[in-house]
């Protein structure tokens, strides 16, 4: 899987400890190096907060903070006695170092500073956005340069990844991220949190054509994508059925999931076709089309995006859902590429709120359940 071999990593299995901590889920993993190259996942503990966050309707980031910087510890100790070993077997520390909460992600990296200076070992601070970005080649080893589609609660950007600190950002969304419109959407037609599931199941039982929906951007070139017009698309809709039968009906509630779903799904599958064109225009020898994030659990957007890359002959990978997620596995991962890239950072590694993974772009600007997109 890998070009060159680290003395440090081809000598013998080397185990590199990841934790996360940007949103609300503490998580922590211990990954394995073989020295052949592949990597194996040894153990991936997340820890939800949902039920803190519930009687708030959102994540509330003082609560998450003080959650994360009470379970780190913990859940660390649980990553490594289920891989087996002991902090002293560990060869490198990663750890989240944004974008997200800035609290969470401070705790985050507090908890790895004293892990790295307790243990003596090296510290590593990961991009967020690159652990996900970099899962599928834990996943299914794809090569480089592929493009990835990332959809979450917080995050929705289209990358070219040429490496493991290299990433070109083709588009994404101005406003709200996908997952974000599945959950306002939700909460605007009775449902309850996270909204992605929901939606998706009433959509089963519902008629995607009975609303027509706006399929916003479609006729801007290029491909950033917008998501907020379309929540207050189902709001109107919503507003007009209270006002005629003084209530929604499941049957209301199944047919605006489906058709929202469908609208989301179809501006999902012609913004990847043409960011697929554009990524395909460098003559990639292996193309490869990889998603990760949350949304990519919903099995109508997942079936488009595949259906575009077929038709395009490019492979489609989607990643197990428990590393499409907020996971510390992805973390862990990317610490062992950037481990071999020679990255290493020390005690004056910041947390960062904002930290987009193309820097030669302009910012994504939003809102997002993480505050401002990075
Ligand atoms: O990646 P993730 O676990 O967390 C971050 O946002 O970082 O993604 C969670 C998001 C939520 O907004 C949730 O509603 C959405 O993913 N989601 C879905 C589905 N399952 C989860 N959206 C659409 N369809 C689904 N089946
Ligand atoms: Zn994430």
């Amino acid at each position: 899987m890998f070009e060159t071999m680290d003395e440090n990593i081809s000598a013998r299995p080397a185990l590199f400890l990841g934790l996360e901590s940007s949103c609300d889920d503490t998580a922590a993993a211990v990954v394995a190096c073989q020295p052949e190259g592949q990597v194996e996942v040894k153990s991936s503990i997340v820890m939800g907060q949902s039920n803190l966050h519930e009687a708030f309707g959102g994540v509330v980031p003082e609560i998450a903070a003080r959650a994360h910087a009470e379970r780190l510890d913990l859940c660390a100790a649980n990553a490594l006695e289920e891989a087996g070993c002991d902090l002293q077997d560990v060869t490198a520390i990663g750890v989240t170092a944004g974008p997200g909460l800035i609290g969470g992600v401070l705790s985050g990296v507090m908890c790895a500073k004293g892990l790295a200076l307790g243990a003596d070992k090296p510290l590593i601070g990961v991009n967020h956005l690159a652990g996900h970005a970099l899962t599928p080649r834990l996943t299914d080893q794809i090569a480089f340069p592929y493009l990835m589609l990332l959809v979450s609660g917080g995050h929705c950007q289209f990358l070219i990844v040429s490496g493991p600190d290299r990433y070109h950002r083709l588009g994404g969304s101005i406003d709200d991220a996908p997952g974000e419109a599945f959950d306002k959407t939700a909460r605007l037609i009775g449902f309850g949190q996270p909204g992605g599931p929901a939606i998706e199941n009433a959509a089963a039982a519902g008629d995607c054509k009975r609303f027509s929906f706006p399929r916003p951007l479609l006729d801007r070139a290029g491909c950033d994508m917008s998501f907020s017009g379309l929540k207050t698309a189902v709001l109107r809709s919503r507003d007009a059925l209270l006002a005629e039968q003084e209530g929604l009906y499941p049957q209301d509630q199944c047919d605006l999931s489906a058709s929202f779903q469908t609208a989301v799904a179809d501006v999902l599958a012609e913004k990847t076709k043409r960011a697929l064109t554009e990524y395909l225009a460098s003559a990639p020898l292996q193309p490869c089309l990889a998603v990760a994030g949350g949304v990519a659990a919903n099995k109508q957007i997942c079936a488009a995006l595949q259906q575009v890359s077929e038709a395009l002959q490019v492979r489609f990978v989607a990643p197990p859902l428990a590393l499409c997620t907020d996971n510390a596995a992805m973390i862990a991962y990317a610490t062992v590429e950037l481990y071999r890239l020679g990255q290493r950072d020390d005690m004056h590694l910041s947390a960062r709120p904002r930290w987009p993974l193309d820097t030669r772009q302009p910012s994504l600007i939003g809102a997002g359940k993480k505050g401002p997109k990075a």
